[in-house]
């Protein structure tokens, strides 16, 4: 894994050639390491995909708990990202997550009851 921590003008005027960070003074890009990723024996899966993610996640939960506003970003352009930050081959950017003060209310987390999936529809039970 690898963390690109992007902030200051010129790095930023860089990522907003690939990315909508929505004015954020700071952006994390977070980096599989396919040289390192573990890989499965059986069908040759990587989790790098899943190592970037818990560690956005973890970032974005100690953000909140910092008070600060964080966007999880996949709507950028990979290619152009690795050439304007030089990415060496063996990283493969995953997630960025933008990070700031936020000028708008949270929104509540009663939402969750009418916007989520039911439990039921994602929980299946297989009791024996
Ligand atoms: C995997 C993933 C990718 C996302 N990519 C983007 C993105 O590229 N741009 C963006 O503005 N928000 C992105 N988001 C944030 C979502 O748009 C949304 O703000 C966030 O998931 C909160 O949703 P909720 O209000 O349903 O909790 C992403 C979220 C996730 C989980």
């Amino acid at each position: 894994m690898h963390i690109i921590a992007v902030r200051g003008d010129d790095g930023l005027s860089r990522i907003a050639k690939v990315a909508n960070i929505y004015h954020a003074p700071l952006a994390l890009i977070v980096c599989a390491d396919k040289s390192k990723a573990w890989t499965r024996p059986f069908d040759g899966m990587k989790t790098t995909d899943i190592d970037a993610s818990i560690l956005t996640d973890h970032m974005m939960l100690e953000a909140t708990e910092l008070g600060l506003g964080s966007v999880w970003i996949c709507y950028f352009k990979p290619d152009m990202l690795k050439k304007e930050f030089q990415l060496p081959e063996n990283l493969e950017p995953i997630n960025i997550l933008a990070v700031g003060y936020t000028d708008e209310t949270p929104a509540s987390p009663e939402r969750h009851s009418t916007t989520r999936i039911p439990l039921e529809e994602l929980v299946s039970y297989e009791t024996l």
